[in-house]
């Protein structure tokens, strides 16, 4: 089982400036809750307690001030700075030493993952020993993403491309990985692009070399959402606002999910209802201590 994991959520967010001059990205709000919420939820859905969040130099207290470090969680969060935006491969090289020698988990910190059967899906994903693992799903849009070529009968995976100039497929790569303990050696062995970065791309291909890369999809029953842009943003804001209200059920809410996962209890959901103060999260807590 995969039981460590690491969220990149650093990144300058220019696109969103002057929204993201003063607050990271990552600690905007999708609707009723900051966006780190929502990748941070996947990596508890998948049962992973041990986590390490990457954020850009100078931005730690932003975070820390909501995420102390998980006890309240039930769960073990970690904090590492990343210099600067070198690419998403730099987090395996930031974390080798919480890494250690187990396999890992990463999810960027600015994607949005909802569906059925997404916690079946995320459990098998976790259960890989060797190998990576990417999670795929279809965009009208592939050329804002990394994309899969796939054999449609053998399910193989037979080019990986990031952001193709010219069409090879629909099935956008997610920023949700499952990765052995090679990720490490690899990670180190990559050379930055021509723009500058360490490419998530090179380092697929180094599995796909070995026929160690395999993938799953996100059927149509699920979502994968777009933090990109503002207008992403506030789409993304409305699809929450739509399912929460007619539900009456939040999506992302992590105290809710270590509650189920049994890692909390009533004690802990207190001490958050005082932590958040009178809103109408603490209200959505309130109700699940009287279920
Ligand atoms: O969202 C999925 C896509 O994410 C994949 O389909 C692409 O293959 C992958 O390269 C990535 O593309 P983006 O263009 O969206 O990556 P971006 O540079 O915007 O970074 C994604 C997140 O990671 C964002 O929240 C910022 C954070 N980040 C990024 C880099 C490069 C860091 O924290 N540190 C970094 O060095």
């Amino acid at each position: 089982m995969v039981k460590k994991g690491i969220i990149l959520s650093g990144g300058m967010g220019t696109r969103m400036s002057p929204l993201t001059k003063a607050v990271n990205k990552q600690l905007l709000p999708i609707y009723d809750k900051p966006l780190i919420y929502y990748p941070l939820s996947i990596l508890m859905l998948a049962k992973i307690r041990d986590i390490l969040i990457i954020v850009n130099k100078g931005q730690l207290d932003q975070y820390q001030k909501l995420i102390p470090n998980g006890k309240d969680l039930g769960i073990n969060i970690q904090f590492k700075e990343q210099s600067k935006p070198k690419g998403l491969p730099d987090a395996f090289i930031l974390g080798e030493k919480f890494i250690n020698k187990s396999n890992v988990a990463m999810i960027l910190g600015d994607n949005f993952f909802y569906g059925q059967n997404l916690s079946k899906l995320l459990i098998k994903c976790s259960k890989i020993k060797t190998g990576a693992k990417i999670i795929l799903h279809s965009v009208q849009n592939p050329e804002l993403f990394g994309v899969a070529k796939i054999n449609s009968k053998t399910k193989k995976i037979l080019k990986i491309i990031e952001k193709p100039k010219k069409f090879i497929s629909n099935n956008a790569i997610t920023g949700l990985y499952f990765f052995d303990n090679n990720v490490i050696k690899y990670a180190k062995k990559l050379k930055p692009s021509k723009r500058g970065e360490l490419e998530i791309i090179d380092l697929l291909n180094q599995y796909k070399k070995t026929n160690k890369l395999y993938s799953e999809s996100i059927g149509r029953g699920g979502a994968w959402l777009d933090t990109g842009s503002i207008s992403d943003y506030y789409k993304t804001s409305a699809f929450v606002q739509a399912v929460e209200n007619r539900q009456g059920l939040k999506i992302a809410c992590l105290e809710e999910i270590s509650l189920l996962n049994g890692w909390i209890g009533k004690k802990e959901i207190l001490n958050k209802i005082s932590f958040y103060g009178n809103c109408e999260y603490s209200d959505y807590l309130k109700k699940l201590l009287k279920k």
